[in-house]
């Protein structure tokens, strides 16, 4: 399949560009688009056949449900069953914005969609060109990220060129993503609102809002469970190296092991690199590509920055983290995976 590729500005978008978008979406087609967080791969929420291709452009096991996309307020009605309390104060506060919500779902969303539950998580983008594709296509928007399932999820065009260039219709590139880790999921269906995927949207803002909300410390969800966020069981993000977390405190302590466990894979003949937090230079290190000098400039960059390292062909890649603040919550669940769990505390 040839995939048609378009350029489309983040904030003022073209509405014949999101026509064009758009009118594949509604005839059942499938597109790759921008939002603020990761770009997504959509296809008409109404549409059976064409949620099923999506499935199959990524290889996503079907068990994992798709966020739905909407562009107004007004489209969120009709997708669920139930609108609670909770749901207005997030979408007041949060929405657009970096947030989906897990709510009961009404007849209409089909079972491809919800992964056979009875709940559907809505989520409304910020950016632009995400809006006006959504609203040119007339229906809702289920989309995941657009990579191939299991890769670090695209945060530029580039990346979803790489995964599923010929296995889509077309491809949107309105440049990078400002937020880079995927929307907090928050679930509205329990007593207490509970976050199943840490996001940007963290737990302290939302307990601003609604009160007690649960934020479970585990961020990862060992395979035996059901869990209740299906996506998290499974291996995610992971670049080709071996991906290593070191959790310090101390700049000092940690830089006398990392240059230890580096040399050590040098011996073995092992291509060494360093994702930087900035802390220091790392140039002990074979390669060093800085990820971030803060929080959120990290979790921008996070998935362009683990694909960058399989394009320089590193064979491990330590990661040195320090930072507490919320939205490192966001960026240890998806980094914690790229490592499979490999994290060393200092
Ligand atoms: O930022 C995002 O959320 C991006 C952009 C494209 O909007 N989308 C995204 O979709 O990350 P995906 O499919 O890669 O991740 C969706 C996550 C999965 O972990 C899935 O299991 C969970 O949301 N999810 C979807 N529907 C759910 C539901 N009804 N109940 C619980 N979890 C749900
Ligand atoms: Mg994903």
């Amino acid at each position: 399949m040839n995939t048609e590729k378009i350029f489309m500005d983040a904030k003022n978008p073209d509405i014949g560009d999101a026509e064009k978008a758009g009118k594949i979406l509604r005839n059942g087609g499938i597109v790759a688009f921008p939002t603020e967080t990761v770009y997504g791969l959509g296809a008409s929420a109404f549409d059976e056949d064409a949620v099923k291709k999506v499935f199959e452009a990524k290889g996503r096991p079907n068990d994992n449900p798709l966020i739905v996309h909407i562009a107004d307020f007004d489209d969120i009605k009709p997708l669920v069953s139930d609108l609670p309390q909770a749901a207005e104060k997030v979408m007041k506060n949060f929405m657009p914005g970096p947030i989906s919500m897990v709510l009961k779902k009404s007849s209409l969303i089909p079972n491809a969609v919800s992964a056979g539950l009875d709940t559907v998580a809505v989520r409304m983008p910020e950016n632009a060109a995400a809006r006006a594709i959504i609203r040119a296509a007339g229906v809702p928007v289920a989309a995941p990220s657009a990579n191939t399932s299991g890769k670090p999820s695209p945060t530029e065009a580039k990346h979803v060129i790489a995964d599923l260039d010929g296995k889509i219709d077309m491809i949107v590139d309105a440049g990078a993503c400002s937020v880079g880790v995927e929307s907090t999921v928050l679930d509205l269906t329990s007593d207490i609102p509970t976050v199943l995927r840490p996001g940007k949207i963290t737990a302290p803002m939302l307990e601003r809002v609604l009160g007690k909300v649960n934020a479970p410390d585990s961020i990862t969800t060992p395979d035996s469970e059901t869990p209740k966020c299906p996506g998290m069981k499974y291996k995610h993000y992971a670049p080709k190296a071996r991906v290593v977390i070191i959790e310090y405190t101390k700049l000092e302590t940690m830089t006398e092991e990392l240059k230890k466990l580096i040399w050590a894979e040098q011996r073995s003949g092992a291509m060494a690199a360093v994702m930087s937090d900035g802390a220091c230079d790392y140039s002990f290190a074979d390669a060093v590509l800085l990820c971030g000098s803060s929080p959120d400039e990290y979790a921008k960059n996070l998935f362009k920055t683990l694909r960058d390292f399989d394009e320089i062909g590193a064979d491990v890649v330590f990661a040195p983290l320090c930072w507490t603040s919320p939205v490192m919550s966001a960026v240890r669940n998806r980094i914690y995976k790229a490592a499979a769990n490999n994290i060393i505390r200092l």
